[in-house]
């Protein structure tokens, strides 16, 4: 019987009963076993190299978690520090269309994936660049896919990094289950979310699944969270303005004649209510900003194009708030299989 445990000891020559070896089976168990530890022991080494892991996070698609993956690892990178960014979305990864990097292929040394390096010397790692065609989408089974993963960030050759921060498909799936399993001590989860309702109730779906991966909520983040007009008229006038929802905004011009209004497009404050509310930090908001979509369009990122402009101060704000979550001690999480 193939699947028998019993080992059978054939006689020797001499016909003593002797011990035979390991049967198939059995030695397929002790690859496994081998294998398996080799990988865990790869991933407590990449565990202590990585100073800071941060996932990111929404309950819902389109809420701007690949920008703020993006935008958090530059502005991590603006103040000196070795980043990383590993892009978890294999069906639709498309951070390295937003690093720079679209087109490129993955180096491999020593069967060690060596990252690419984009904008301020982010190191990234995406699926997209094990795609043959990036209008193809990825349709892997759930085991095939949550192997690949674990494979992924066993085989990376990040080296020596202060930040990796690490982008999600949207909802609350398996990859993040994945990775939480995958990679030890983990700081937190940043929940972007956008002002609207939906998106407000989705994210509190990821609070409470946060909980089950047994990673604290670093905080929420309010994206696309008002836009900003610029214009100009005689000096020291109110203007006004029309504003969503039938409102009016007034603003006096500075004595050079400049005005700016921030008008909420979606709803205001709802970031910081579901924060308050579930007694987790808010981080911040970050503004609605075309230059974001060109950005993502033409391979330069925001933070790059306009690295004083106000996003890549509101990002410096929220990377000051996480950073203030952060302590150097955690060490909880899931057991690493
Ligand atoms: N603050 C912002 N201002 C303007 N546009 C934005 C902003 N944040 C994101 N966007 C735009 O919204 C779209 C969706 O953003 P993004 O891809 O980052 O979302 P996502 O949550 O990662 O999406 P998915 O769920 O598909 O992974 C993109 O076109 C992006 O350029
Ligand atoms: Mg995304």
């Amino acid at each position: 019987m193939a699947d028998s445990p019993v080992t059978i000891h054939e006689p020797n020559e001499s016909g003593e009963a002797q011990p035979a070896g390991p049967s198939v089976q059995e030695q397929k168990q002790m690859e496994q076993a081998y294998a398996q530890m080799k990988r865990k022991m790869t991933m407590e080494e990449i565990g202590r190299k990585i100073k800071h892991k941060i996932m990111v996070l929404s309950g819902k698609g389109g809420v701007g978690k690949s920008t703020v993956s993006t935008g958090l690892a530059l502005s991590f990178a603006q103040q000196g520090h070795k980043v990383g960014i590993l892009d978890i979305d294999i069906t639709g990864p498309n951070v390295p269309k937003m690093m720079g990097l679209d087109g490129q292929r993955l180096h491999v040394e020593n069967k060690r994936i060596h990252p690419a390096q984009g904008h301020l010397g982010v190191k990234v790692i995406s699926m997209a660049f094990l795609l043959e065609d990036e209008d193809t989408p990825v349709v892997w089974r759930g085991p095939i896919k949550l192997g690949a993963i674990q494979q992924f960030i066993g085989d990376v050759e990040w080296g020596e990094l202060d930040y990796l921060v690490i982008d999600f498909p949207p909802g609350t799936s398996d990859e993040p289950l994945t990775v939480a399993q995958s990679l030890p001590n983990i700081d937190g989860m940043v929940i972007v979310t956008t002002p609207q309702q939906v998106a407000l109730l989705d994210s509190r779906k990821s609070i409470t699944f946060s909980e089950s991966l047994k990673v604290p909520v670093l905080g929420v983040v309010e994206n696309m969270s008002g836009y900003t007009i610029q214009g100009s008229t005689a000096p020291n006038t109110e203007v006004e303005i029309a504003a969503p929802g039938g409102k009016t905004k007034r603003v006096t011009s500075t004595s050079d004649g400049s005005f700016a209004v921030t008008l909420d497009i979606f709803k205001e404050g709802g970031g910081k209510t579901t924060a308050e509310e579930f007694g987790v930090p808010y981080l911040g908001a970050l503004p609605f900003d075309p230059g974001f979509v060109r950005g993502g369009d033409d391979g330069v990122h925001r933070i790059v194009s306009e690295p004083e402009g106000a996003s890549a101060i509101a990002f410096a704000k929220v990377v000051r708030a996480i950073q203030d979550q952060l302590t150097d001690g955690f060490d909880g999480g899931l057991e690493i299989i």
